[in-house]
């Protein structure tokens, strides 16, 4: 049974994906190199380079281990039309061999009763935070969750109290109108202005949106999935605005490491404003950073002891050995490769700007800050190929819904859909760029060919 399984496993990984990553590199000049389902068996961990560089280049085969990234997608068109998974908030890359290491240590210890302490785990989250971020966390006022939902979805049942409403700037991410949905808690929807290419917040706007029945704030930061990185006078800003309101702020620092150079992320919790401070719950983790999010790990904080008490009084999350495992080896272990990938996907950034620029000039792109993630403007596509018009005759739940399938049955890319993200997020698609750049690079050519085809 489990030898089947394995088999059944190993056929799918060669069947459908390879085959869809060597059919993607059928539109480029050459198959795309990567690491087969059996060297990667084979190996155990991810090379380095002669330089001492970690290999971000060579394309990692995820498809068939249950991603959904890649598995998603190929569920969803079963008919191989699908090539290329650029939608899902996870990266392609191996994650750091410390991290495997550790895990495969554990493993052998084969004994999986309950864990017993998270301690050793959240002096590392304070050693992190204070290392990369400068933020000074007393590990008393942590409290660890299976992931940032729980956490979120804790806060708005505490702290938002019947009929009452959460404020999003948005375009933001689709996960928090899920978390309000599951905390039984409206939301509402501060658009913000798109300005020299960047997204910036209508004051007035989130002044007006700030009703006596709104009683929290998610503030994402950097933001998924405009990308933006917010400065401390935009943060302070909005700090005192709620402190003036009574809406309690949740800072969403889930992207935090991912911030581009010539930008800096500052923790809401380390703003210079200690009313601002004491009035906000923080979330984060580090799945983002080290491609964990299958482990299940984050944790919240706040400075205001009343507030963290108010959120842990509603909140229940019991970690699984492994991901705390995974979790700690990233920490102590994963810092050279952390910065290697960084610094791997500034430049993705800077190749998409500079590719849809030079190729794809209809489409918007907005010049990232932080995130591995993009959002690009296809309104003049969409207009071209009447998705519009068509969507509700196909059955689709909006414009960019059709184009999501109109993209993938021309191209094989699959990206997010911009609707899911609020008011302002029309006519936009959500883009990961967190891939080998042969990757990366056979995603846009296959759009560019397909965009510049009808506008
Ligand atoms: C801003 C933001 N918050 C939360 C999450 C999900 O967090 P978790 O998987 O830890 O529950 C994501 C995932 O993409 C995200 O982008």
């Amino acid at each position: 049974m489990l030898e089947s399984k394995t088999l059944s496993r190993r056929g799918f990984i060669r069947n459908t994906t390879a085959a869809a990553l060597t059919g993607a590199a059928g539109s480029l000049a050459t198959a795309i190199p990567q690491a087969s389902a059996q060297n990667r068996e084979e190996r155990l961990s991810i090379p380095k380079l002669a330089d001492g560089r970690y290999d971000f280049d060579t394309p990692y085969d995820r498809g068939g281990s249950n991603c959904r990234r890649w598995d998603l997608p190929a569920r969803l068109y079963p008919d191989g039309e699908f090539k290329y998974g650029m939608g899902i908030a996870s990266m392609d890359f191996e994650c750091p061999p410390e991290i495997t290491g550790a895990l495969q240590d554990r493993v052998s210890h084969h004994s999986w009763g309950y864990l017993d302490s998270t301690d050793e785990l959240v002096d590392e989250i304070v050693d992190w935070n204070e290392r990369y971020h400068g933020l000074d966390l007393d590990a008393r006022m942590i409290t660890m969750s299976d992931g940032v939902y729980p956490g979120i979805i804790a806060a708005l049942r505490s702290i938002v109290s019947a009929g009452g409403k959460v404020l999003l700037t948005t375009p933001t991410y689709s996960g928090f109108y899920v978390m309000a949905s599951q905390a039984r808690v409206d939301t509402i929807d501060s658009p913000m202005r798109y300005d020299n290419g960047r997204y910036e917040i209508d004051w007035d706007d989130l002044e007006l949106k700030m009703t006596p029945d709104v009683r929290a704030m998610i503030v994402c930061n950097p933001q998924n999935p405009t990308g933006n990185v917010w400065t401390e006078d935009e943060l302070l800003r909005i700090g005192r605005l709620c402190v003036e309101r009574k809406v309690v702020v949740l800072a969403d620092e889930i992207h935090s490491d991912f911030v581009r150079r010539g930008h800096r992320y500052v923790a809401f919790a380390g703003l210079p404003d200690r009313a601002v401070v004491e009035n906000s719950v923080s979330f984060n983790a580090v799945s983002k950073t080290f491609n964990l999010a299958g482990m299940r790990n984050g944790y919240f904080y706040s400075k205001s002891p009343e507030l963290l008490v108010r959120v842990n009084e509603v909140h229940r999350a019991d970690l699984s050995t492994l991901g705390v495992v995974a979790n700690i080896a990233a920490y102590q272990n994963g810092r050279e490769w952390f910065e290697q990938v960084n610094a791997y996907i500034d430049d993705n950034h800077a190749l998409v700007e500079a590719f849809v620029a030079e190729h794809m000039p209809t489409v918007g792109n907005t010049r990232n800050e932080g995130t591995f993630m993009t959002f690009l403007d296809f309104s003049r596509t969409m207009a071209a190929i009447g998705a519009d018009e068509l969507y509700a005759a196909h059955d689709m739940a909006t414009p960019e819904h059709y184009f999501r399938d109109w993209l993938v049955k021309g191209t094989g890319v699959f990206l997010n859909t911009g609707s899911d993200y609020g008011a302002g997020g029309e006519g936009h698609m959500r883009m990961n760029i967190a891939s080998s750049r042969q990757v990366l690079r056979g995603a846009l050519d296959a759009m560019a060919g397909a965009v510049n085809a009808v506008v």
